[in-house]
């Protein structure tokens, strides 16, 4: 009869366990994604930025947020590093490589982070649009949070009239799954309809998504 002690079961991570956003700066070479946050060297960028994205009227109407002078920026801001904080989101400025200039924004929020169900979104401002960043930069954050979050499911929904941001979503392989009826109030004050688009990570990369990083 043997002494020995029974050997326990290996050590089996639980669901969540990985799940926490690090903040981190995702560089893609000429554009940087870095956390919002007060500590910033590109303060006065950040809320210049912030600003001018809520004065934009796409942004007003597909991501509204105040920031009508500096004191209400700084309170947006604020509000970003605190998410943070909370765990509940990730979220980038999208900036020049040089610091001078706020591009967009990317933002990674849990859905169910248990189950590992997270949703993105993301915007630009007028003079960044049609040079591909929303593309790049959702694909980076998209990468990031497959490698180092344990993400299992990625979903984007756009309002059914936004085409470019269903262009983004398509480029970044996140397939169509269908419509959401009248499902989002938006900045306009109307339900929208939207269409659902998700990414899991088990699937293929996407062909075409410069600059992606894990
Ligand atoms: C949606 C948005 C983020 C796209 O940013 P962007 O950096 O211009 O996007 P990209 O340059 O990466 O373009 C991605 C694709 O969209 C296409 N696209 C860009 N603007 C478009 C428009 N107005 N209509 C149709 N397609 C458009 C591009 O041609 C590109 O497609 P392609 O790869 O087949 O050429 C930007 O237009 C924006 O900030 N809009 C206002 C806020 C918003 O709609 N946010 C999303 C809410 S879900």
């Amino acid at each position: 009869m043997s002494t020995s002690l029974p050997v326990p079961p290996p050590a089996v991570q639980g669901p969540g366990e990985r799940r926490n956003f690090v903040r981190t700066t995702l560089d893609l070479g000429d554009v940087l994604l870095r956390p919002w946050g007060r500590e910033a060297a590109e303060l006065e960028v950040l809320l210049d930025g912030l600003v001018a994205a809520a004065a934009d009227p796409l942004i007003a109407r597909w991501n509204p947020f105040r920031a009508a002078d500096r004191s209400e920026a700084v309170a947006a801001l604020e509000h970003r590093e605190a998410i943070w904080d909370s765990g509940d989101a990730a979220l980038f400025a999208v900036l020049d490589a040089t610091g001078d200039a706020l591009l967009g924004n990317v933002t990674l929020r849990w859905v169910d982070r248990a189950d590992g169900l997270a949703m993105i979104g993301y915007w630009m401002l007028p003079a960044a649009r049609g040079r591909g960043l929303a593309t790049r930069g959702t694909g980076a954050v998209t990468g990031w949070a497959f490698a180092t979050a344990d993400a299992r499911r990625i979903e984007i929904a756009h309002a059914a009239g936004n085409e470019a941001s269903c262009r983004v979503a398509d480029r970044c392989g996140y397939l169509p799954e269908g419509t959401l009826r009248a499902s989002h109030r938006y900045g306009d004050g109307v339900y929208h309809d939207e269409h659902l688009h998700a990414r899991l990570a088990t699937d293929p990369e996407p062909d075409s998504v410069p600059g992606q990083r894990a």
